[in-house]
């Protein structure tokens, strides 16, 4: 087949090398000049393990061609949609999937088949069928379901784990009209030996926001159990391991911590919890999953600020800026509010990341002071605060910290250290739902 993919970014790539890995010929239509540069040369314009040497190779192959624009003299047999949809004012911005979808219409204007259009962005519920299909219509002169045949089928991918959960999904969504359309998209996944569901669109693109909103719950219940535990005097990953030992629960998402951040879950909570209200069936769900997770990075300053007796004027070093390991992506990082919130009670804040520092300085606008490593950061520090889960923070010892840091307390946001080594070398240890809290304060 010819594939065309629409949008040079996490997914479209992921996508891309897909449809190459398959044998097929993909063109990959990135507009911006930078990018798309950078994706002729075989480099991804973000971080993500493997993905670099597979783009390389695909490119050098011959399988996988980096475009500006959709060429005018090839007839795809599938098109697909991957182009963002940022968070706006008033819920996604789908100001790009409209201008994808008129882009494909005005291709198929030239088309002698009858292709497949896919909708992977991550779109409110509706969105094919209200705003893909009409302008592919329009501009091509052709109707849905005859001349060309519309798929919504969400991604899953969690960044750092891309190419698993493009090559290793545990499910694919189809969602389409018409039974013998759902049938011939479920094809170009059936090599992938997963289960397919095939569905109407509008299913499939409200199976994306229950399944993050459900994710995003399990998290923000960790974390409401977690300053129960804490008060009551028991360690929440103990609970929660046996919790999840249940297989209707699971183990997995149940990690308390800083809060969650990252691209997906806090854009397609507030996606859902607008929509619902939208509809005038408000989620009272979605709206405590948000209001639990904005309030977790105060329940993480107040636990600093009662560990030290007070921020103003301690040294304070804020450990992992990234919204997670392996990635330097802060979009929506716990960092931001943790970081304005110690330099707000008067700390002064030295940050470490192993490659999120510049994309953070950015995001916080002010001169940022960084440490050039791990122990240059926490050397003189009052407080050690721990944001991202990092393998290097993870593997930081006990007695270094004792030897380095002016006071020795640590304030774990992601429970990466062993608090009882921590405190067997004299460090003080904090972390969200460990069973000792610090003292209030008089
Ligand atoms: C997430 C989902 O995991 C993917 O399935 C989904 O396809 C993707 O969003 C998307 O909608 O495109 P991602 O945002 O890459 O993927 O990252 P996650 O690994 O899910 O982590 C999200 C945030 O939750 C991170 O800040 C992480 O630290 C936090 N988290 C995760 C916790 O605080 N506790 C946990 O137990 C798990």
């Amino acid at each position: 087949m010819r594939v065309a993919i629409l949008g040079g970014g996490f997914v479209g790539v992921a996508t891309a090398l897909f449809y190459a890995d398959g044998g097929h010929r993909v063109t990959l239509v990135e507009p911006n000049p930078v990018r798309a540069d950078l994706l002729a040369s075989g480099r991804a314009p973000f971080r993500e393990p493997g993905v670099d040497a597979r783009l390389r190779r695909d490119v050098e192959r011959l399988r996988l061609h980096v475009d500006r624009r959709l060429p005018l003299d090839v007839s795809f047999q599938a098109y697909v949609i991957c182009v963002g949809t940022p968070a706006g004012p008033r819920g996604l911005d789908l100001r790009a999937v409209r201008l994808a979808s008129t882009q494909v219409g005005r291709h198929l204007h030239h088309h002698a088949g009858r292709p497949l259009v896919f909708l992977k962005s991550t779109v409110p519920p509706g969105t094919l069928e209200e705003e893909v299909v009409p302008r592919i219509e329009r501009a091509s002169g052709r109707r849905a379901d005859v001349g060309f045949h519309a798929v919504s089928n969400p991604e899953f991918l969690r960044e750092g784990a891309a190419l698993r959960d493009t090559f290793r999904p545990d499910r694919v969504v189809v969602g389409a009209r018409k039974p013998s359309t759902r049938r011939r998209a479920a094809r170009h996944f059936q090599r992938l030996r997963c289960p397919i569901v095939e569905t109407d669109p509008r299913t499939a693109e409200f199976v994306k926001y229950a399944a993050n909103a459900f994710l995003a719950l399990k998290i923000s219940y960790a974390n409401e159990m977690a300053r129960l535990a804490s008060a009551v005097g028991v360690d929440v990953y103990e609970v929660m391991h046996a919790v999840g030992l249940d297989p209707r629960i699971g183990t997995q998402f149940l990690r308390a911590g800083a809060g969650f951040g990252g691209s997906c879950f806090p854009k397609d909570v507030r996606g859902l919890a607008a929509l619902a209200r939208r509809m005038r069936r408000p989620s009272r769900l979605a709206e405590a999953v948000l209001a639990i997770n904005d309030s977790q990075g105060n329940y993480v300053l107040d636990l600093a600020e009662r560990a030290v007796g007070g921020l103003e004027g301690r040294r304070v070093a804020l450990l992992g800026l990234s919204f997670k390991p392996d990635t330097d992506d802060v979009r929506e990082t716990r960092a931001l509010p943790l970081y304005r919130g110690l330099r707000e009670r008067g700390a002064r804040v030295t940050v470490w990341d192993p490659v999120a520092t510049a994309n953070f300085q950015a995001l916080v606008g002010e001169k940022i002071r960084a440490a050039p490593s791990l122990r240059e950061a926490v050397r003189g520090a009052d407080l050690a605060l721990i944001q991202t889960e990092w393998r290097q923070i993870r593997s930081l010892r006990a007695a270094d910290l004792k030897r380095w840091m002016r006071r020795a307390i640590v304030v774990d946001g992601r429970r990466t250290l062993d608090p009882e080594a921590l405190e067997r070398a004299g460090v003080a240890y904090f972390g969200v739902g460990w069973r000792r809290e610090p003292r209030r304060r008089a």
